[in-house]
């Protein structure tokens, strides 16, 4: 009997010891974790979360970051997260939950007599340009007794100089520590010697880290800076750091709360973290910087800043997360939500909102986008058109924001060809336009998409004005379409890995959209008639479509070819009717015949598919009249079949294998990770119209000093590297 009643116990404990932790919605392939723009981008791979504590944080390119959160529960330390190996004496705690919305990633974990709950929050702000411009994100630790418990905590984070793109632990780089007369912590790491501009793995070798924090209404703060072991030592065996105030050998700044025993309460303590480029971008030569630094001249500023800022931050984005939520979820679905709410934080993620650095302007806001992991490109046309409906849904000025500079760039007189360049740059973040010429070649793809991407601002938008301003550009763009547009030269597409070939049959129903959206966009009639005459010619005369008319070929006048028409989308969203819905109709209930076990291909030629075109042939499925909501459905749950199937652990990749091939099985991703066009899953969400949840754009805010905290005190400070 004995024996059976101790074999009981421990077969309860090792359930209770190894009961998986919950996942909400899904466990996707990575979590966001700060993710703000293109250099302040950490994640947490999927597959990493259930070892949370051990778990490290990554750029987005999977180089680690060293950011720690270990908590002292009764004097005994645990690590909750970022801790790949344990001091003496450290414990682990476990994971019971994880789970994200559009802004938040949060973490459950337990520790002795107290849970912990880790609260990732990278806002965003669409409507709001200082809040979405601030560099920084924030970590917020909740503490509470388990069953009663009234535990005495401490909870301790670090970072270091993986933060400013140096991997060397002996690197040298310059810090400091900032305590001002509200008694906020600042610390900053910067590290020396690199050129403005320049990056290393796609890092940021210029710029500042910030990390801040404050006492909440229950903490004491200590901080330190020192060699990562020793400070965590320290903190394992007090529960306080205070020394060494020295840059040694793998070095963190770190902070300490002491919330004191729990009682019957709930303490939380937040962190922000940021990374400051004072030179946010150089556009032609001129500095921009961040429009938030109207409102903070230096990372001091910016980090107190923010964290006075976080309750009402944290209060938007819990609304903004909610309606972005129910939206999808009534538009098409939980599966639709789960894949639009991971792909909000990556899309804005990957931009940066300026203005001159020199003139501070906020009347003349300039967005930029980097063409993340696939070339590193600047405001790339053929990008920010796969991006569109998001801004069509929840901002559409940002489709002003983003094609200005590009606008401005060509009515310059740089660019010396007679059609729409590619991208602003080829590096990010190097704005600096192709005055030689020389940029990826897609003429007939960039000349459609800028007239389409200016007619859907102006039907969302009601702004005029904007589109005339480059009235003779638009015309040209169009007058090339009119030339060229039908049986395209041999030429890229976007999908630029197949390869430049002649008349590409989505390149002229670009065209014919494109046309029909500037005619209708300029009230001149003759160009839509002539973007309706290209329609007719490829679905009626069947020059775009088989012979019998089952769906549009991938190469004009090749039968067997086909591919996926995403660019029948615009003519829906924008309610063009510059192609029949039969059309619409016919390839919608072609798709399910060339499925492959992971989803539809691109076209014939590859086995491999793309989720932003995917969402865009969905919602073209769903046109009124054609309502095939089962093509929808089957889109949808294929591309949630990818980002749930558990094999793939990267920030969202828009490309992914759709059967076995003997290097690469069903549902693995390629190539791309972190890029913006993941914004392309709103396609079905915007055929509801734009701005769903609110209006407009930022009033200018008032210049420096927002009152309240000062720096008084720089109490130590480091080298410069
Ligand atoms: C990154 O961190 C993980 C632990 O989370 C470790 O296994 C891996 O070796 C690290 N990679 C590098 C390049 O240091
Ligand atoms: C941007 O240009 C600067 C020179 O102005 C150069 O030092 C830097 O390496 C460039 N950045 C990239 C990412 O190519
Ligand atoms: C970083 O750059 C090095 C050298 O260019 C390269 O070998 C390595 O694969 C890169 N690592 C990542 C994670 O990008
Ligand atoms: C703990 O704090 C005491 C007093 O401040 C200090 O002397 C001691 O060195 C600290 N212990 C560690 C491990 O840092
Ligand atoms: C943090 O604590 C404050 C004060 O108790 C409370 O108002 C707030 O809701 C808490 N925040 C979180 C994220 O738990
Ligand atoms: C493209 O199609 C047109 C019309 O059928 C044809 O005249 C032209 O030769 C084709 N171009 C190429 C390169 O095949
Ligand atoms: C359309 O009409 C306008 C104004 O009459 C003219 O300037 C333009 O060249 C015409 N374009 C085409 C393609 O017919
Ligand atoms: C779409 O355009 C047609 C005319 O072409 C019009 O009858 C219809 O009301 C429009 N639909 C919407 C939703 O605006
Ligand atoms: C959601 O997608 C999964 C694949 O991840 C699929 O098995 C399931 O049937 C879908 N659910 C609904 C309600 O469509
Ligand atoms: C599998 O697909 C990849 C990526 O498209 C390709 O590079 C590779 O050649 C394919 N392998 C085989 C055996 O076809
Ligand atoms: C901190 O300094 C600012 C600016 O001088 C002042 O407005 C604020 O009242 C001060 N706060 C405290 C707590 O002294």
């Amino acid at each position: 009997m004995a024996y059976f009643g101790i074999s009981s116990i421990i077969i309860v404990l090792l359930r209770l010891a190894t009961s998986a932790p919950s996942y909400t919605p899904i466990l996707p392939p990575s979590y966001p974790l700060a993710v703000r723009n293109p250099y302040l981008n950490a994640w947490l791979p999927g597959n990493a979360a259930w070892n949370l504590p051990f778990a490290s944080a990554q750029f987005w390119n999977g180089l680690n970051l060293t950011w720690s959160v270990i908590a002292r529960v009764d004097g005994q330390s645990y690590s909750l997260f970022g801790v790949p190996s344990l001091g003496p004496g450290v414990q682990a705690g476990v994971l019971q939950s994880a789970d994200y919305t559009s802004t938040h990633t949060t973490f459950t974990v337990t520790a002795g007599s107290a849970t912990f709950v880790l609260d990732f929050l990278s806002p965003v702000s669409p409507l709001d340009y200082v809040r979405q411009s601030a560099p920084f994100s924030y970590l917020t630790v909740s503490a509470s007794g388990i069953d009663g418990a009234s535990p005495d905590v401490q909870i301790y984070s670090d970072i270091d100089n993986t933060w400013v793109g140096q991997f060397d632990p002996y690197i040298q780089v310059g810090w400091g520590y900032t305590l001002t007369n509200e008694s906020t912590s600042i610390m900053t790491l910067t590290p020396g010697g690199k050129p403005t501009y320049s990056e290393y793995n796609d890092t940021a070798q210029w710029g500042t880290a910030v990390y801040c924090t404050k006492p909440s209404s229950d903490s004491t703060v200590t901080a330190t800076v020192g060699g990562m072991n020793v400070v965590r030592a320290a903190f394992a065996a007090n529960g306080s750091i205070s020394e060494p105030w020295e840059w040694q050998y793998a070095s963190v700044v770190a902070y300490s709360h002491d919330l004191g025993k729990l009682g019957e309460k709930k303490s939380n303590v937040t962190f922000a973290i940021g990374y400051w480029r004072q030179e946010t971008i150089n556009y032609l030569g001129d500095d921009r910087t961040a429009y938030f630094t109207a409102t903070c001249a230096d990372p001091q500023c910016g980090c107190t800043h923010v964290l006075n800022d976080y309750a009402d931050a944290d209060a938007e984005a819990r609304k903004l997360d909610a309606e972005i939520a129910a939206k999808a979820t009534s538009v098409a679905g939980a599966n639709y939500s789960d894949i639009i709410t991971l792909s909000v934080r990556q899309a804005f993620g990957a931009m940066d909102l300026t203005i001159s650095a020199d003139k501070l302007d906020t009347a003349d806001p300039l967005a930029f986008v980097k063409e993340i992991s696939s070339d590193g490109n600047v405001n790339t046309i053929d990008v920010i058109y796969p991006m569109a409906p998001m801004f069509y849904v929840l901002a559409p000025d940002y489709l002003r924001l983003l094609m200005e500079p590009v606008m401005r760039y060509m009515a310059s007189g740089g660019w010396p060809l007679g059609y729409a360049i590619h991208d602003l740059g080829a590096a990010y973040p190097n704005a600096t336009g192709h005055n030689d010429g020389i940029a990826e070649e897609m003429p007939v793809e960039e000349c459609g998409n800028i007239l389409m991407l200016a007619y859907m601002y102006q039907q969302a938008t009601g702004d005029k004005k904007w589109a005339e301003q480059y009235s003779g550009l638009f015309q040209l763009y169009a007058d090339y379409l009119v030339e060229n547009g039908l049986y395209p030269t041999q030429q890229l597409s976007s999908d630029d890995g197949l390869g430049d070939i002649a008349n590409q049959t989505e390149l002229a129903i670009k065209a014919a959209i494109g046309l029909n959206a500037y005619g209708v966009m300029t009230g001149q009639t003759n160009y839509s008639d002539v973007g309706k005459a290209f329609a007719k010619t490829l679905y009626d005369d069947k020059d775009g479509t088989d012979d019998k008319r089952t769906h549009f070929t991938c190469y004009q006048g090749e039968d067997e070819s086909w591919g996926m028409a995403y660019n029948l989308y615009p003519d829906v969203l924008l309610n063009l009717s510059t192609f029949p819905t039969a059309a619409y109709a016919m390839q919608s209930s072609f798709y399910p015949t060339v499925r492959m076990p992971g989803g539809v291909p691109l076209d014939d030629l590859v086995d491999w598919g793309k989720t932003d075109w995917m969402m865009f042939a969905a919602a073209t499925a769903v046109a009124p009249d054609v309502s095939n909501e089962g093509v929808r459905d089957m889109f949808i749950d294929d591309v949630h079949a990818y980002i749930t199937n558990g094999i793939n652990a990267v920030p969202f990749s828009d490309k992914f294998h759709l059967q076995d091939n003997g290097s690469f099985v069903t549902g693995q991703w390629n190539q791309y990770l972190a890029r913006p066009v993941v914004a392309g899953h709103f396609a079905l969400m915007a055929l509801d119209g734009p701005s769903q949840f609110g209006k407009g754009a930022a009033e200018p805010k008032k210049a420096h000093g927002d009152g309240g905290d000062e720096w008084v005190q720089v109490v130590y400070e480091g080298p410069a590297a």
